[in-house]
Parts: structure tokens; sequence; C-alpha cells
């Protein structure tokens, strides 16, 4: 990923991003850092970027002129338009999603502001998005563009390593990170809880889980209103589809359940869910007349949701080709009418999301409006 920063003060970007982790990253290539001083762009003799501003008031701000022509120039080297970021209190709130959303970019422009800010009219021709990095102001852009780029590399494969990637953070699921521990085993007469010396895997896992709540709970209780839990109901005809299943799963929750209705115990049981949790339900597009129901809404008979917000994925593509005798065809509207009427609500479907970037770009879609649901639920409750 590439990251160009458009600044009047190229040092502080480059003294600040060349070291630890990131500047790994730069000498292994996973990413780039571009600055662009905004002076060099200046159309005055003595290299002025900044004027008055017109109806009088405190402070110098940024011209139009000279942050159109550096912007241009850096397009130029990349070959075509790319989003453009400007740093800025006005902006939305950086957040993890937001984080993610632009690490699927290959290029990303970043435009620091200083003094009292830039002419809206150039903001108004190259900006994409406005981002604030908190609800405080700063001197300038730099340090906002530097905490973007830090956080949008961890998201760069190759930036971290495959055991730091894989790891549960805090923000992931809506929770905090649970508490760490390291040698030595006392220490100012506090001692390790002993559930982590136990070696038991998943009385460690159960008690990390039980800590992220609680902490969460006790720090920052608005984030757990938008928690869900994440159930996966599946049902694979193929090894591959199950793989494809867990790295969903996996990849949208640490804490999720897979549940196979292809076994015919969960297929009877009775499962219901509430508000807070997430159904994820997973079929193949075309079933063999041979599968152990005749349609795919079957599988779900015994599922009930109460407002629950879910959402579909397919494998295999209805479109590719005519079922054969030994199929059925399913189609879609009808396994979402059933679900509906059984209180699910279909927030999003997908065919098959083979490859990572699939199943990124999905469940970002799936987070966001996993967000604005339960925040439009709040806002009826009121
Ligand atoms: C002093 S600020 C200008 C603030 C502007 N007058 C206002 O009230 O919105 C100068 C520059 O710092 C950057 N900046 C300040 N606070 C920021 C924040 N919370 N997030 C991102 N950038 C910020 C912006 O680039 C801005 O142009």
């Amino acid at each position: 990923m590439n990251f160009h920063v458009l600044t009047l003060f190229p040092d502080m970007i480059e003294q600040g991003l060349h070291t630890s982790i990131l500047g790994k990253a730069m000498e292994k290539g996973c990413i780039t850092l571009e600055t662009t001083n905004i002076r060099d762009f200046s159309a005055n003799k003595y290299n002025r970027v900044d004027d008055y501003p017109y109806g009088g008031g405190a402070g110098m701000v940024m011209e139009a002129e000279p942050v159109y022509r550096a912007c241009k120039s850096v397009e130029a080297g990349i070959g075509r338009p790319a989003r453009t970021v400007y740093l800025t209190p006005q902006g939305r709130v950086l957040n993890q999603a937001i984080v993610e959303e632009l690490a699927m970019e290959e290029d990303l422009i970043l435009l620091c502001g200083h003094y009292e800010g830039i002419d809206e009219r150039v903001l108004e021709e190259v900006v994409t998005d406005y981002i604030s990095i908190g609800d405080y102001v700063l001197t300038g852009g730099e340090l906002g563009a530097m905490v973007l780029i830090d956080a949008v590399s961890r998201f760069v494969p190759g930036v971290l390593s495959n055991e730091e990637s894989s790891q549960f953070e805090s923000l992931q699921d809506n929770l905090l990170e649970y508490p760490h521990y390291t040698r030595p085993e006392e220490w100012h007469g506090k001692k390790v809880p002993p559930v982590l010396l136990s070696g038991d895997h998943r009385k460690i896992e159960a008690w990390r889980h039980e800590q992220s709540v609680k902490r969460t709970k006790e720090r920052r209780p608005d984030l757990l209103k938008n928690a869900v839990t994440v159930t996966c109901a599946f049902y694979a005809l193929e090894e591959s589809w199950r793989e494809l299943i867990r790295q969903t799963t996996e990849e949208m929750t640490r804490y999720g359940n897979l549940l196979d209705v292809g076994r015919k115990k969960i297929r009877k049981q009775h499962n219901t869910f509430g508000s807070g949790d997430f159904l994820l339900f997973a079929v193949p597009s075309i079933l063999p007349t041979d599968s152990p129901v005749s349609a795919q809404e079957d599988f779900f008979q015994s599922f009930r949701g109460h407002n629950t917000p879910a959402a579909l994925i397919y494998y295999g593509n209805p479109t590719e080709a005519e079922p054969q005798d030994s199929t059925l065809r399913m189609p879609a509207d009808r396994l979402i009418t059933s679900l509906q009427n059984q209180g699910f609500r279909i927030l999003d479907t997908c065919q098959n999301p083979e490859s990572s970037r699939e199943r990124r770009l999905f469940l970002l879609r799936l987070r966001e409006k996993i967000y604005q649901g339960i925040r439009k639920e709040t806002a009826t409750d009121a």
C-alpha cells in the first residue's frame, strides 16, 4: 500500500514513521511513504502558501492553488485519481471499521492542514474523505496522518507477523481486550490469575472473554451496545465450503459459534436468538435431490429470531448452469422471506466470498450495517 502525504512539514512525517514496525514494513516494501511539500507548489516568489482570511478573523488560511497543484502532481505520479483524505477535526472520527476500510485501498493521499485550515474551494475539488482523529484540535494534520498510517498499516498484509495479525485486539467484536501478564508470577504481592497458569486453553479462552466483557462494561459501555454474538448456521456439501465458513466466521469474530445443520440433531433442536445475536446463514445455491432436506429453508425450520440481524452466504454460482434433474435450484428470495418470517432481519447476501478481499468487503459492509441497525433500534426505543 502506498501512502502519499501532502504537508508543509515533511520532516515531521519522515522522522515519525521510519522506525520500528512501520520502518521494517517500508524496508520490506509492504508499504511505501512519499511526502510532498506543499510549499514547493507555491505560486508566489516568496514561497508563501497562506494568506489572511476573507471576512477577517484571527490566523491564516492555506491557499487553494498550492494545495491543488501538489495534489494533482501526486495524482499524476499514481496515474489515476486516488482516495484523498483531509485530516480535520470536522471529519468522521477515525475508528477500527474506517481503518479496515481504508486498508483496502492501493494508494491513499493524506492532506495535512495548518494554521486555521485550508481554503474551502480546493477541499471541494480534491477531497474524498474528511477524517478526524478525535474530538480535540491539533496544530496541524501531520500527527493525524501518522496515526492513520500506523493504524491502517497494521491491516496491510506482511506488516505484522502472521501470529500478531491473527491476534484478538481491542475493538474487535466491539470489546476491549482482556488484561495481559508476563513474568514474574508474583510482582509487588500481586499474583498472575491462576487460570492463566493452568494450561487449559478452553478455560483460558472463557476467562479472557469474560474479562473482555467486564472491562468493556466498566470502561466503554458505549461499545457494548453495538456488540453482537455471531453464530454461523451452515450446510456445506464440500470440505472447501466448510473451510470458507470457518474462515469467514473467524474473520468476523473471535467468539463465534458454528452450527452444522447437515447434522440432524442441530436441525431438530430449538435454536432461539435475540437482537444481541447475529446469524450468518450459509447454504449451497443448488441442492442435490439426495440432500437431507428438499429445500434450503427447511434447514432452518427450528431457528427463531427476535429482530435478529442476519446475512446469507451462497456457495456455487446459480447463474452458471441450468440445474440438472438431480439438483434443485433454490430462489434466494424464498429463503429470505422464510427467514424474515422466522424473526431474522437479513442485512446482506454474498455469493462465494472466496478471496480474502471479497470476504473483507462483505464483513465490512456487515459491520457497518450491524452498527447502523442497532443505532436505529436505540433511537426508536428512546
Ligand atoms: C488548528 S487546526 C484548524 C482547525 C480549524 N480552524 C477548525 O476549527 O476546524 C489546523 C489543522 O490541524 C489539523 N487537525 C486539527 N485537529 C485535528 C483532528 N482532531 N484530527 C485531524 N486533524 C486535525 C487539520 O489538518 C487542520 O487543518
